[in-house]
Formats: structure tokens, C-alpha cells, sequence
């Protein structure tokens, strides 16, 4: 393994943001969100990057911008929910850290994305779209080294679990 770095992958509303602060205070490493980089990166906000460039120039950004987090090293890296779909992505991500799926039930996500109505693909009927969306991906996170229900545990759980997986993979 030539970097240290944790990813976290996984649905919107699954916890990925949170987990990963928590996450980063632990180990004292550096946090990174792949959608807070890209809005950097563009000076553009993701639904506004949705709206006037569309999905496929997002992905060239998000595409960008994993590869170039991911030469780094002693990262937390929350990445945005479709940053999967890219085969590119999935081999950058499983070659440079452990990845680590969060998981949570269809109920718990539309209740976590109801907070917040920013998200270009969840506009109009949130639940609709959650659903859709999550059929539609369902195998999409299962490349992951390991899984966690983030429904069952709470997140201070969460990244005690994630630390201890990590002492294991990185002795593996
Ligand atoms: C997306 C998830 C979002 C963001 C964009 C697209 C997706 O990130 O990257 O709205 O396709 O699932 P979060 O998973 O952090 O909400």
C-alpha cells in the first residue's frame, strides 16, 4: 500500500461527512470531502455545477479530483455519493486506503436527506428519487474492503469500529 489514506463511500445521508470529522480528530490526520474540493476547484456550488455545466462535467471534476486527493497520504476522504459509479474511481480509491461503505436502510437516508434540499438529484419528490436512486446502485458500494450499517450505530461507535479496522488493515 503505498498511501495511508481512509475513504468513505456510500449513499447520500449515510453519514460520511460526520463519521469522517470524527474520524480525522482520532488520528489526527487531514480531512478531505470530495465535494467541498470541487467547489473549490470550480468556485461553483454542486447544484449550481448540476444546473449550468451538467452531471457528466461533474464527474470529470469529481474524476479530477479523486485522483489527485488520493496521492496524498494520512487523509479521511468523504466522497460524494456517485463518485462510484466510475470504474476509474473504484480502482483509484481501492489502490490508495481502505474503503469503507457506509450503509443505511432506504427509511433512515430519506429522513437524513429531508434536512437538506441542496442535493441536484434528489429535487422534487425526495423519496421517489431516494428509492429510485438506491435501486439503481444497489451493488454500487459493494467493492468496499468492508461495510458498516450506520443505521445500527451511532457515530462516535462508528469510527471507534472503523479505527479498529484499520489497525487490522494496515497490518494485513
Ligand atoms: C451525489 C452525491 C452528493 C454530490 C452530488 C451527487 C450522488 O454527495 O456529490 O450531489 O450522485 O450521489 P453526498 O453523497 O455527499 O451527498
Amino acid at each position: 500500500m503505498r498511501t495511508d489514506n481512509i475513504i468513505l463511500i456510500g449513499f447520500m445521508g449515510t453519514g460520511k461527512t460526520t463519521v469522517g470529522r470524527l474520524l480525522t480528530e482520532k488520528l489526527g490526520w487531514t480531512f478531505v470531502d470530495t465535494d467541498q474540493l470541487i467547489i473549490e476547484k470550480t468556485g461553483m456550488e454542486i447544484a449550481h455545477i448540476f444546473a449550468e455545466k451538467g452531471e457528466r462535467w461533474f464527474r470529470d471534476q469529481e474524476t479530477e479530483v479523486v485522483k489527485q486527493v488520493l496521492e496524498g497520504s494520512k487523509q479521511v476522504v468523504s466522497t460524494g455519493g456517485g463518485s462510484v459509479l466510475r470504474k476509474q474511481n473504484r480502482e483509484t480509491m481501492i489502490n490508495n486506503g481502505m474503503v469503507v461503505a457506509l450503509k443505511a436502510d432506504a427509511q433512515t437516508i430519506i429522513a437524513r436527506v429531508s434536512m437538506n434540499d441542496e442535493r441536484p438529484l434528489l429535487q422534487g419528490d425526495h423519496k421517489q428519487k431516494v428509492l429510485e436512486l438506491l435501486e439503481q446502485r444497489k451493488a454500487a458500494y459493494d467493492f468496499a474492503h468492508y461495510q458498516l450499517d450506520t443505521a445500527a450505530l451511532g457515530p462516535h461507535k462508528l469510527c471507534e469500529e472503523i479505527v479498529r479496522l484499520w489497525k487490522t488493515f494496515r497490518s494485513s
